[in-house]
């Protein structure tokens, strides 16, 4: 009877599949706790005769050590798979964003001024850094040794004949009208070079984006509307913008276009050098001689140009007071536009 029972339990405890936590522990109380089966037939054991107890002993401590060591090895098994499951990731966690970087100030003030030129139908013009005599100066009616030249303080790269680091973009307008005829509505960004000190308020490389509309009938009043509702666009409805009566060569009439000072609201601050406006731009009608100079012919057409400074732009909008940070490449500035963009 004994032996029997004892076999039916050994072939049961053989077929027990111990892959979960549970299955252990109902294996356990099964078999090897105080009440489980194997202890039972240990207790039937002590009833059996001497003669039986011999060969049984023997019998039942080899399904004891089977249960066991069953045991054992599948809660080692376990308790492995338990350790690496929480080593695996959890995809149910948050990512952690990685760093992608962000636009450069300038880079974004850029984009967002041809943006608000684009929708007026303006398209994007490029021209080259290095530029001669003609396309920098003399097509743009500076007359030679005239004392016009000297406002912009030139890196020259050759003398006779002369080659130049460009020192404005105005230079495309004259390059846009010798491969384009009217109408021509474009603007212009580029890098530009003066032979001026380092400060906070100068710098021997700078940016600007040029604009140029040339068709029959357009007037001053479409220049002024126009930087009106770049203005408008660029800051917001509360600007205040003025139109300043200047010189350039090669517009005429010209004005400097000036905008309420954002940093201080008017009040007077070091960036408006307490005039309560800062100057954003130079414009005006474009001179005949120009419009000649570029094979247009202004008894047909006119056009207004403009020239805005972007750092200065963009100056005002992150409200950054020294220009040199913008060139420097640090890192601690450049992410503080992460957001701006
Ligand atoms: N080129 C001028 C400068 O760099 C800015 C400028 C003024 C551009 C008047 C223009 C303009 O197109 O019409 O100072």
């Amino acid at each position: 009877m004994l032996s029997q029972k004892a076999k039916a339990i050994a072939d049961e405890i053989q077929q027990y599949v111990l892959d979960q936590k549970a299955a252990l522990e109902a294996f356990r109380l099964k078999f090897l706790s105080k009440k489980g089966s194997i202890p039972e037939l240990f207790d039937l054991l002590k009833a059996a005769s001497p003669e039986e107890k011999k060969t049984l002993g023997k019998v039942l401590n080899e399904i004891k050590q089977l249960a066991e060591s069953k045991f054992r090895a599948a809660e080692e098994q376990l308790a492995a798979a338990g350790s690496s499951a929480s080593d695996a990731p959890d995809l149910s966690l948050p990512s952690v964003s990685g760093k992608v970087g962000n636009l450069h100030p300038l880079n974004a003030t850029r984009s967002r001024i041809i943006e608000i030129f684009e929708r007026l139908g303006f398209n994007v013009e490029d021209g080259p850094e290095i530029e001669d005599d003609w396309h920098n100066f003399s097509a743009l009616n500076f007359p030679a040794n005239h004392p016009a030249r000297e406002m912009q303080d030139t890196f020259f790269v050759q003398k006779n004949p002369d080659w130049l680091l460009r020192t404005h973009t105005s230079n495309v307008q004259m390059r846009l009208m010798e491969r384009q005829k009217p109408p021509i509505r474009s603007s212009m960004p580029g890098r530009v070079y003066r032979n001026e000190a380092i400060s906070a308020r100068a710098h021997c490389f700078f940016h600007q984006v040029e604009g140029l509309y040339v068709d029959k009938n357009v007037g001053f009043a479409d220049l002024k509307q126009t930087l009106y509702h770049f203005a408008k666009e660029m800051y917001g409805k509360d600007i205040a913008i003025r139109f300043r009566p200047s010189f350039f060569p090669f517009t005429e009439p010209s004005a400097e276009i000036d905008i309420s000072c954002l940093i201080c609201k008017g009040a007077g601050c070091n960036v408006c050098k307490y005039s309560g406006w800062v100057e954003i731009a130079g414009s005006g009608m474009v001179h005949p001689n120009v419009l000649r100079n570029g094979g247009i012919d202004p008894e047909e057409y006119t056009g207004f140009a403009f020239g805005m400074g972007i750092e200065r732009v963009t100056q005002l909008r992150y409200r950054v007071n020294d220009l040199r940070l913008y060139s420097e490449n640090d890192v601690r500035f450049l992410r503080q536009f992460h957001t701006v963009i």
